[in-house]
């Protein structure tokens, strides 16, 4: 094949050497714009798993690559004066100059010709002749850009600033410096990448960058102003730039994130950061790139994959690394963007942030790197919530909400289980919190409670609007509190709108198919098409339901909660209010977040008034409607939970969405604990994240790394009531109350599981 191949990055050059070993007789031409040896940037960082790929590939310049890596262990986090210094995270770094001059060596051992200073046309009808047209030529494509429909591009550009520089400082350690300017806080990140050279990547938010005068500095006074802030990290050395053709400000970039939908067009192939970007921050580019041109040229010389299946594959394979990628690279890129939220941290806490945040690197990993280490941390952990000196997992630290106090931070979230009839619980539900409570969660939630029986959701929900359900209620917390150290909130809440509906496996938010009764919501909005239209909601009507919602607070007290919550999330009556997705009030109901606060926290202030005031009280929101600009965003979270907490709650129960039928949520891993981690630290709130959290080391790293202060599990405490004796189980946490008739079990399993450990250890060692 005759292939062109525009860019002589670590992409193109991977890809020309990759094509000549599998097929010497591929004609392949590298033009690239810079003149040869000339490039921009310092260093870039590797894995072990990259270096396999690269000796896998090509052994000879694998090698060569490999023996000019600098190695190093240790992560070394300064802030506020104090160095975090921890070990066993084994990086590898080169030049970017010295890898490509590698690289482009061997290419032109192998019979590749590159054309320096040979700036490519973008246009695909300047390729006539060629086979394919390789974009390899970086996050700014043009190639991509000329084509961008085709390519269905999407690319958003991020906050913050960073300038790209170099010194002759050599650091022992990957460093994370952070400084305090007036103008606000400014970091670097540093590591050595050769004998005599470390990068130095300066970076800051966009308004501390405008008031430190970088926006109208030139590139060495900018260079003398770094290097005033971290004259202490310097020891002397300079502070250098080599992106000679970047002036003044401009040599300060913004990270453009890109993804494409489709990797290819006719004959023209993305390649690298044409195709993708990652934050450098978990300085992964260079991996994705030399992995996408190993990938690619294996496929395109695979014999019997005609060309449409072959570039199939690559993008299947590949975008699948690189959205893995990609989800941590967000990660990382948005805690650089929120680090002010984490800097009143004591540093041992936000260092161990800062080595969680892309959420690659678990509690467990980290004990993996350095044992001794996260042993401190935990102890710290234990040390600031109860003054004791203890390595245990955070999971089973004590928190206090008011005069309540948890036995440990696990909770079992509320969760329907459409079992009451007339609203009253069962036997099914002493059988069902009864064992959820042995199982041993510090915390258990009801179900949402309805607060009168047009206000349940379906028919079989429980409801606290009756003599008969204090009674039936008083049963249950009883059992709780006789045969579990777990505590035990009345979570009560009003359907709203999306009342009057089947139970959870029938057909979801689907209206009853007879029996159905009126409903009232903040607006006449129906949760959907086949959904009854709600009457809105008069004066007279809130002062019935607020009336409702305290008198089954004081129900609550009778049958012996040890604490409530009141249920304003989800789309349902209060969150009606709420989202102005629901809310179309022109009343002192509606409109600005004020208004549309207003009824739901009279309501709660009301409820305050009733529950006892040594005992807590939260409330659930949903932190986004996952509707952009229309809906609640998480900004408004933030002023909604405060608005709360005046009045008197003392936990935010994050949760997200539910709230709007076209709404479009993001899920994955722990994908609500950003929200919960966002009000905790801005709004200095106590939060319980919850939303697919299924182990303990995710539990763990959530409540060290002050992400939350208590971690709620839904679906796996439906599946598994004993999750957190099986979590102390594992851990060898001894202290955790297990009920008596239980122990033979609990230590069974605990050694069970010691010599499966012992196992894994022995076979990873
Ligand atoms: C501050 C910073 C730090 C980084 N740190 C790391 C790190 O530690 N580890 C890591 O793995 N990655 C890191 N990266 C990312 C890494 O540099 C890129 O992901 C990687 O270089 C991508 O390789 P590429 O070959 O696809 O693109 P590039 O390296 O950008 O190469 C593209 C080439 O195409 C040439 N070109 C562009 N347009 C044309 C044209 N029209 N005609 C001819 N030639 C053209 C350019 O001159 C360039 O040489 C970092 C990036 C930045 C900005
Ligand atoms: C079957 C089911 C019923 C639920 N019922 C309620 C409820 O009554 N009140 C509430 O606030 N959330 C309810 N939720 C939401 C959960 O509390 C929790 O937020 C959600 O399941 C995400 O957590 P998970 O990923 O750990 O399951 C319910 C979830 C499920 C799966």
């Amino acid at each position: 094949m005759k292939i062109a191949c525009i860019g002589g990055g670590p992409a193109g050059l991977t890809f020309a050497i990759s094509m000549k070993l599998r097929d010497p007789a591929h004609q392949i031409e590298i033009f690239e714009r810079n003149a040869a040896g000339e490039t921009f940037g310092w260093g870039v960082v590797f894995s072990d798993q990259t270096v396999d790929n690269l000796m896998a590939n090509d052994p000879v310049s694998g090698r060569l690559i490999a023996d000019e890596f600098a190695h190093w262990d240790d992560i070394e986090v300064h802030v506020h004066g104090e160095c975090v210094q921890s070990s066993g995270h084994g990086f590898i770094g080169i030049g970017r100059k010295r890898l490509l001059e590698l690289l482009s060596d061997r290419a032109r051992s192998l019979g590749v010709v590159i054309h320096y200073e040979s700036e490519a046309a973008p246009d695909l009808a300047a390729w006539e002749g060629w086979d394919l047209v390789i974009a390899a030529d970086g996050a700014n494509s043009r190639l991509r850009g000329a084509h961008a429909d085709s390519f269905g591009v999407d690319s958003e550009r991020r906050a913050n600033r960073f300038i790209w520089l170099g010194t002759p400082k050599t650091f022992a350690a990957f460093t994370f410096a952070f400084e305090q300017t007036e103008a606000g806080w400014v970091w670097a990140h540093a590591y050595r990448f050769a004998e005599d050279c470390s990068t130095f990547i300066v970076e800051c938010a966009p308004a501390t960058w405008s008031r430190l005068g970088f926006d109208r500095m030139s590139v060495e006074d900018a260079i003398a102003q770094c290097e005033r802030i971290f004259a202490r990290y310097l020891d002397g050395q300079p502070l250098l730039s080599n992106a000679a053709h970047l002036h003044g400000p401009a040599a300060w970039l913004q990270f453009r994130r890109i993804i494409c939908e489709r990797w290819h067009h006719e004959k023209l192939i993305l390649l690298g950061d044409a195709a993708h970007t990652a934050h450098f921050s978990i300085g992964s580019g260079t991996k994705l790139a030399l992995e996408d041109a190993i990938k690619l040229a294996e496929v395109l010389n695979r014999p019997g994959l005609d060309r449409i299946e072959a570039l199939a594959e690559y993008q299947a394979e590949r975008s699948l690394e690189v959205l893995k990628l990609q989800n941590s690279a967000r990660n990382s890129t948005e805690w650089f963007e929120a680090v002010d939220r984490y800097l009143d941290f004591e540093p041992w806490q936000f260092a161990y942030s800062l080595l969680t945040r892309s959420q690659r690197i678990s509690h467990e990993n980290l004990r993996v790197r350095d044992a001794d280490w996260l042993e401190q941390i935990e102890r710290n952990f234990w040390e600031r919530a109860t003054g004791e000196d203890k390595p245990a997992p955070p999971l089973f630290a004590p928190f206090r909400l008011r005069e309540m106090r948890l036995a440990n931070r696990i909770v079992v979230s509320p969760m329907a289980t459409y079992s009451a009839k007339d609203g009253t619980p069962g036997d099914f539900h002493l059988v069902h919190y009864g064992a959820r409570a042995q199982g041993g969660a510090g915390l258990l939630f009801t179900e949402m409670t309805c607060v009168s029986a047009e206000g349940r959701i379906s028919p079989g929900c429980t409801g606290m609007y009756a003599p008969a359900h204090v009674a039936a209620w008083k049963r249950i917390t009883n059992f709780v509190h006789d045969h579990s150290a777990a505590r035990f909130c009345l979570q009560l809440g009003h359907s709203g709108g999306k009342g009057s509906t089947q139970i959870g496996w029938e057909v979801m938010d689907a209206p009853l198919s007879s029996g159905n009764w009126p409903l009232v919501a903040a607006s006449e909005m129906p949760w959907s098409a086949t959904n009854q239209v709600p009457r809105a909601m008069t004066r007279d009507d809130m002062d019935v339901v607020r009336n409702q919602f305290v008198a089954a607070v004081q129900m609550g007290l009778a049958a012996g909660f040890d604490m409530i919550e009141l249920h304003a999330a989800h789309g349902y009556l209060l969150s009606s209010f709420i989202t102005p997705l629901l809310n179309k009030r022109e009343d002192d109901y509606g409109g600005s977040l004020d208004n549309r606060l207003r009824f739901p926290l009279e309501v709660f202030a009301a409820m305050r008034e009733a529950w006892p005031a040594d005992r807590p009280m939260s409330v659930r929101i949903s932190a986004t409607d996952w509707a952009g600009e229309e809906g609640v965003t998480p900004d408004e979270a933030v002023l909604i939970a405060e608005a709360f907490a005046r009045a008197g709650a003392d936990l935010i129960d994050v949760s997200a969405g539910q709230t709007w039928a076209e709404a479009k949520p993001v899920y994955g891993r722990l994908f609500q604990t950003p929200f919960a981690d966002k009000i905790r630290n801005e709004a200095k709130l106590a939060t319980m994240a919850v939303g697919n959290i299924t182990d303990p080391d995710q539990a763990n790293a959530i409540l060290t790394a002050g992400r939350a202060d208590l971690v709620a599990l839904g679906r796996a405490h439906l599946i598994d009531p004993m999750w957190t004796l099986r979590a102390a189980a594992a851990a060898g946490y001894r202290e955790q109350f297990v009920p008596p008739p239980y122990l033979n079990g609990m230590s069974q399993l605990a050694r069970t599981l010691q010599r499966e450990a012992e196992a894994a250890a022995a076979l990873r060692a």
